[in-house]
C-alpha cells in the first residue's frame, strides 16, 4: 500500500515537472509555429541550429563543446561572468571566446541580430 502511494505520488510529481530532459527534447523538436517565433527569430533558430547547436544546446541545460544557452537571457551573467547583453552576446559570437570560433566572417549583421532575437526566446 505504503509503494502504491510513493509511486503515485512519484508519477504526480514527475508529471507535473514540465522542463525535464524530455520536455527540452519535444521543444527542439516543435516547430516555429508551435515555439510562436516571430519570422525573425526564426530565422535565427536556423542560424541556431546551422553554426550553434553543434556546441550550445538550446533547450537542455546539458553542456556540448561549450556551455549551455538555455535560458541564457533569463541570466544577468554569463558562466564567464560577462554581464548577459546584446552588446557583450554580439562581440562573442562576431569575435569568438577562447576555445569558441569566431563567426564574424560568416554571418551578415542581420544573421547576428536575428540570433540575438532567437536567443532571447530560449
Ligand atoms: C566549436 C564550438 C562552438 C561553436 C560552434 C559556438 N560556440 Fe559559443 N562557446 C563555445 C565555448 C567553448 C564557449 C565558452 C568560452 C569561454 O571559455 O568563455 C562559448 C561561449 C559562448 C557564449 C558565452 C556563454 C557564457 O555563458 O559564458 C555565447 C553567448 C555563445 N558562445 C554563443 C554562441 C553562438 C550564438 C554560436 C553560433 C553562432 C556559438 N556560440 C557557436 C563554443 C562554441
Amino acid at each position: 500500500m505504503f509503494i502504491t502511494i510513493l509511486a503515485a505520488v512519484a508519477w504526480v510529481v514527475l508529471a507535473g515537472c514540465d522542463s525535464g530532459p524530455s520536455a527540452a527534447a519535444e521543444k527542439s523538436h516543435m516547430s516555429d509555429a508551435e515555439l510562436r517565433l516571430t519570422p525573425e527569430q526564426a530565422a535565427g533558430r536556423r542560424v541556431y541550429n546551422l553554426h550553434c547547436l553543434v556546441c550550445h544546446e538550446a533547450y537542455s541545460s546539458s553542456e556540448r563543446n561549450g556551455p549551455t544557452l538555455a535560458g541564457f537571457y533569463k541570466k544577468k551573467f554569463m558562466v564567464s561572468g560577462l554581464p548577459v547583453n546584446d552588446e557583450r552576446v554580439r562581440d562573442i559570437i562576431v569575435m569568438g571566446k577562447s576555445k569558441m570560433p569566431p563567426f564574424g566572417g560568416q554571418l551578415s549583421g542581420d544573421e547576428v541580430a536575428a540570433l540575438i532575437a532567437y536567443m532571447k526566446t530560449l
